[in-house]
């Protein structure tokens, strides 16, 4: 179990700068996971972190201690890859008692240790098979198991249960997440489903083209997001963005912020921040409308797209004002494409965002 900080961490390919000064601090067995698009430097990251690619500039720090110049097996680092990378012609056992005989660790010990990981990983009876003879999770089993027998300080997987189909990649989603629990380990894991990230993670971190956008725990992310990007990755389906502009008005002698939505003004429940006639991005979650067939207040729309998921149903609509939105609503809402719905926007379900992109503080009374 280990620390880790990185501080100004840089990495250029020739002329390209692909990782843009990434600070993150790592505690003791907190669970990371790195997500972002294609190419934003979630692996590039990872293997500085390991030491299979060296930083151009800023400090890595283990457990303290400035790594930047240890080779890979001085850092007391391990990584599962998601294309198992075994050894095809020996058997599990001889797979995960590679690296310690490497390492000249004692028999015993590396039969203790090897036995122990099998039992963790309930693999105990796969130990004489070679990659050919198992399956794809029992694989990824095996490329664990070999990561835990070196007892590492920090974990790194980099889309460890991408090769896997859908049921299993939850299986062993779920069984990542119980080896965490058992070992307390630092673990730093990278992926790009927004499902791994939101049940594995203590905390997130979201990169954009080689930058960190936001670090948060997933529920943070969620409910406060702190730019549009984040906003928009994190959640499926994804947050609708409305373009709109912030009034203050004098009520009853006090000054309340409205937005235009579509038709209609919508009162934010604390004055807003911005001035007035500011250029916003509303964001708001599909589950953020109250969705009725029948309500005469709220917005006029009609329904283009129907998806019914049996617990919920998703509902693509165009609102009378030519936005298009997708909005969750409940199953027993009984509505075909062509037909009117109305939709209520609850304001603490409200994310604003300013020209920039940047959130402006929630204009609600919910801080959640
Ligand atoms: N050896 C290399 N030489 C030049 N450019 C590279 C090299 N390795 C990675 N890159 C570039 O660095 C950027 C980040 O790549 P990286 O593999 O870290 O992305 P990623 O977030 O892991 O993407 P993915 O989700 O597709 O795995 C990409 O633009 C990639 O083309
Ligand atoms: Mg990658």
């Amino acid at each position: 179990m280990a620390t880790l900080q990185l501080e100004k961490i840089t990495k250029s390919f020739g002329p390209i700068e692909v990782i843009k000064a990434v600070d993150l601090e790592v505690t003791n067995g907190e669970f990371i996971v790195f997500v972002g698009p294609s190419g934003c430097g979630k692996s590039t990251l990872l293997r500085m972190i390991a030491g299979l690619e060296e930083a151009t500039s800023g400090t890595i720090r283990i457990d303290g201690e400035i790594c930047n110049d240890k080779p890979p097996k001085e850092r007391g680092i391990a990584m599962v890859f998601q294309s198992y990378a075994l050894y095809p012609h020996k058997t599990a056992y001889q797979n995960m008692a590679f690296s310690l005989k490497l390492s000249r660790r004692p028999k015993a010990e590396i039969d203790a240790r090897i036995r122990d990981a099998a039992r963790i990983l309930e693999m105990e009876h796969l130990l004489d098979r070679r990659p050919h003879q198992l399956s794809g999770g029992q694989r990824q089993r095996v490329a664990i198991g070999r990561a835990i027998v070196r007892h590492p300080k920090v974990f790194l997987f980099d889309e460890p249960l991408s090769n896997l189909d859908a049921a299993l990649r939850v299986s062993m989603r779920r069984e990542i997440a119980r080896l965490h629990t058992d070992l307390q380990a630092t673990m730093i894991y990278v992926t790009h489903d927004q499902v791994e990230a939101m049940t594995l993670a203590d905390r997130i971190v979201v990169l954009e083209g080689g930058a960190v956008r936001q670090v948060g725990t997933p529920m943070e992310l969620y409910h406060h997001p702190a730019n549009l990007f984040v906003a928009g990755f994190i959640g499926s389906p994804r947050m609708n963005f409305v373009e709109g502009r912030i009034a203050h008005i004098r009520k009853g002698g006090v000054t309340v912020s409205t937005i235009d939505f579509d038709t209609v003004d919508v009162p934010l429940a604390d004055t807003c921040c911005t001035r007035q006639g500011a250029a916003v991005t509303l964001g708001l979650r599909p589950e953020g409308f109250i969705v009725s067939a029948t309500s005469d207040v709220g917005t006029a729309a009609s329904v283009r797209l129907v998806e019914q998921l049996g617990d919920e149903t998703l509902i693509e609509a165009m609102t009378a004002g030519g936005q298009s939105l997708v909005v969750k609503a409940a199953p027993s809402l009984n509505v075909a494409v062509g037909e009117p719905i109305n939709l209520n926007m609850n304001p603490a379900e409200l994310h604003l965002f300013d020209e920039a992109g940047q959130a402006l503080p929630r204009a609600s009374a919910k801080t959640g």
